[in-house]
């Protein structure tokens, strides 16, 4: 409607109208104003509030938060994206975690397993380590993972208890994704790269968690040596997560 009478308002007729309408007692005036400014009006801005909740919120979400662990929704949308974006894309492969603590972000991981992939898991568990946490137990993360993904087939997960500067993957393994979320020290989060880069396919990705974090510099540290010594990798992403002090930086193996 607007556009129809917007030119008539500047027309000679329209600005006697105006003047003569000014003369009209104040009350009539002012109804004629408000129904003047209506049709002037723009109309109101399409869309709306971001008001439904998607399955990473509903589903996703609750079924990890029953695991402890600092894995958050922001986390949740990122990994999804880039796992699912690879299952999009017919990438295929295994995927790793250093450091799962009681398997919430692991559970994540199992969640975009596909058949004839394996989920590997290291950690310290209950072994005497440099930052002590709470300690889980591979049993107690192995119940924790199948719980919130009880379709994870029952051999396509293996744990490995032990220090990751020490360990040491099958010689057949081939990794599309990697989350390093152990050691914070600059010479574990080397180790960690060095530990799954020789494995990782071309495409691949490893997620460094509590990059940048500012009680953490050792982990910024590790990866720029790394990074230093290669040029394999492109950054993919380095993002902010709500309510977490440090980034997640995400390397894409190019080559
Ligand atoms: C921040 S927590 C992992 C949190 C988990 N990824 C999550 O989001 O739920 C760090 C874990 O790394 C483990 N860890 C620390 N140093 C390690 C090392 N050198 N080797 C293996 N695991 C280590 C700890 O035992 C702990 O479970």
């Amino acid at each position: 409607m607007c556009t129809i009478l917007r030119p008539c308002y500047t027309a000679p007729g329209f600005l006697v109208l105006k003047r003569l309408a000014r003369q009209l007692p104040a009350p009539l005036y002012l109804a004629l104003y408000r129904v003047y400014r209506k049709l002037t009006s723009s109309p109101p801005p399409q869309g709306g509030l971001i008001q439904s909740r998607g399955p990473l919120e509903t589903d996703v979400a609750p079924r990890l938060a029953t695991i402890p662990g600092w894995f958050h929704l922001d986390d949740i949308a990122h990994f999804s994206l880039i796992l699912g974006t690879q299952l999009a894309n017919g990438v295929r492969g295994d995927l790793l975690e250093i450091g799962c603590y009681f398997g919430r972000s692991a559970a994540l991981l199992a969640m975009y397993l596909q058949p004839n992939e394996h989920l590997y898991l290291v950690d310290v568990f209950d072994l005497p380590n440099d930052e002590p946490y709470v300690p889980p137990t591979v049993a107690v993360v192995r119940e924790n993972v199948y719980r919130a993904v009880p379709t994870l087939a029952r051999d396509a997960l293996t744990l490995i208890r032990g220090d990751s500067r020490e360990a040491t993957l099958p010689a057949n393994v081939e990794l599309r994704f990697v989350h390093i979320d152990g050691g914070h020290a600059a010479e574990t989060v080397y180790s960690d790269l060095m530990l799954c880069t020789p494995h990782l396919i071309v495409g691949g990705i490893v997620a460094v968690d509590d990059y940048a974090h500012p009680a953490l510099p050792g982990v910024a540290l590790g990866v720029q040596r790394f990074l230093d010594e290669t040029d394999s990798y492109e950054t993919l992403a380095d993002l902010n997560r709500a309510g977490a002090a440090g980034r997640i930086l995400y390397l894409w193996r190019s080559k």
